[in-house]
């Protein structure tokens, strides 16, 4: 089904609010920031698309010296799945080198855990001196691969949701809370495409 022209219109609920969202990644950005104090090798890797809206609101909670680079994977088949295909492929590589740093991988959400299992490997084959994991949300139930995750900002329920950066078909990441979508948007009826 397509977006709504309001897009607000296509949330059943709003699972993390604004408000909640911008505590949560303040606290992030403090922690973050004491756990790497003194160190100016400190470098963000943040996963595109998802984690933009993360990332941008993360760096600036943090009160040291901080780098970026940015990535872009993709772990769906692409169109509107709301399944992971298991395979992993880079769509755009790091632009600088990060031999000697220490990186945090920025994510927006972990969910089977295969997408930042293939990054944590890829980036650890590149000589850094750490990488550690920061991710805004987390899937416990359904996890496949158990990797080590540093910092995480809330647990969530294992319902597909939009919103603060995170999308389907695209739509619904300039949304500012994180809402579930409601599930008629990939359900489709007889008669529809
Ligand atoms: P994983 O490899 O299964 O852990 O998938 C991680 C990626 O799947 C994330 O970076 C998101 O792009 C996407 N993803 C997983 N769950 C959701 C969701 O509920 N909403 C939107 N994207 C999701
Ligand atoms: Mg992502």
């Amino acid at each position: 089904m397509a977006a709504s022209q309001n897009p607000h219109d296509d949330i059943e609920s709003v699972l993390i609010t604004e408000a909640a969202i911008d505590a949560r990644v303040r606290e992030l950005g403090a922690e973050i920031g004491a756990a790497y104090t003194g160190n100016d090798s400190l470098i963000l890797v943040s996963v595109l698309k998802g984690a933009i809206v993360f990332v941008a609101d993360l760096m600036r909670a943090i009160p040291g010296n901080v780098q970026i680079d940015l990535m872009e994977v993709s772990s769906y088949d692409g169109g509107k799945s709301t399944e992971s295909s298991g395979t992993v492929r880079i769509l755009k590589d790091l632009s600088g080198t990060i031999e000697g740093r220490d990186v945090l991988i920025v994510e927006d959400i972990i969910d089977t855990g295969i997408t930042l299992n293939y990054l944590t490997n890829y980036l650890a084959g590149k000589n850094p001196r750490s990488v550690k994991i920061v991710t805004l949300l987390s899937k416990p139930a359904r996890r496949v691969v158990d990797i080590p995750v540093q910092w995480m900002g809330f647990e969530i329920p294992d319902k597909f949701v939009v919103g603060y950066g995170l999308d389907f078909g695209e739509q619904y990441r300039n949304l500012r809370y994180v809402g579930v979508l409601k599930p008629s948007m990939y359900t489709s009826t007889p008669g529809e495409e």
